[in-house]
């Protein structure tokens, strides 16, 4: 069995003021989930949310990290930093990131090392745009995002997320059954590199997980958790989601 996973991804939301009530909440309800909770503040706010959440068991997650070790490059934040603030987990090139970033394949690739090497549990977000959906390339492009990683690390403590870009604060979710297929695919993937690696390998799936699908999305096997934007924002949204995941 694999032990369930559930990250928060606050994106560029929040002041202390929210996120102090938002905290609370979640402090009020974490003893009764028994999923491995991760929430992920925007950079500003680590060290605040850090301090708030003390020893509730909840864990910090950055949204992204540097593929540089340090030096000149302005607005960056480096892997090590990252350790230095308490962060056990980090997203890696979420999908909007790829979008608005310009994150290429081979950059998300570097900073999954940088991350690993800090002991950092990185987290791969893959998935596919709605065209590419479409035109049936849903596999060629997850294929192509796992080799990039793999043409320089594996995924021994590390994570996957699916999460299909059409599907991300649009409302949408792809059904069980799509997902459960897509998360085989990549368990079958990973499994190439590294069969045991694979079996372990935590793979959560994201894009409009509510209170009312998540329980049918988290039923499916080879799903072991969710990466949970908008709806982890609201207290009582991000717990009713988590008390899904058994
Ligand atoms: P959403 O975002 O839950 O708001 O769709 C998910 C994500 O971007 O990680």
């Amino acid at each position: 069995m694999r032990q369930k996973l559930l990250i928060g991804n606050w994106k560029m939301n929040g002041a202390k003021s929210t996120l102090l009530d938002l905290m609370t909440g979640l402090k009020s309800g974490i003893s009764s989930l028994t999923a491995d909770i991760v929430v992920c503040p925007p950079f500003a706010y680590l060290d605040f949310v850090r301090t708030i959440l003390g020893q509730s068991g909840i864990m910090l997650g950055a949204q992204t990290v540097s593929h540089q070790d340090n030096g000149a490059y302005t607005g960056e934040v480096s892997a090590t930093m990252l350790n230095d603030l308490g962060c056990s987990y980090v997203l890696v090139g979420h999908s909007e990131r790829r979008q608005y970033h310009h994150e290429t394949d081979d950059v998300i690739a570097q900073q999954f090392v940088k991350a690993k090497k800090q002991s950092i549990i990185p987290v791969l977000c893959v998935g596919e745009t709605q065209k590419e959906r479409e035109a049936h390339l849903t596999e060629a492009v997850i294929s192509a995002q796992i080799e990039a990683i793999m043409a320089v690390s594996d995924f021994r403590a590390a994570v996957i997320a699916y999460e299909p870009v059409w599907a991300i604060g649009t409302g949408l979710s792809a059904t069980s059954k799509e997902v459960e297929a897509v998360h085989q695919f990549i368990r079958a993937k990973v499994s190439m590199q590294q069969s045991e690696v694979a079996k372990k390998l935590q793979i959560l799936y994201g894009g409009s997980v509510k209170p009312s699908n998540a329980a049918e999305i988290f039923a499916m096997p080879n799903v072991d958790g969710g990466l949970i934007g908008g709806a982890s924002l609201i207290a009582t949204d991000f717990l009713s989601i988590g008390k899904s995941l058994k």
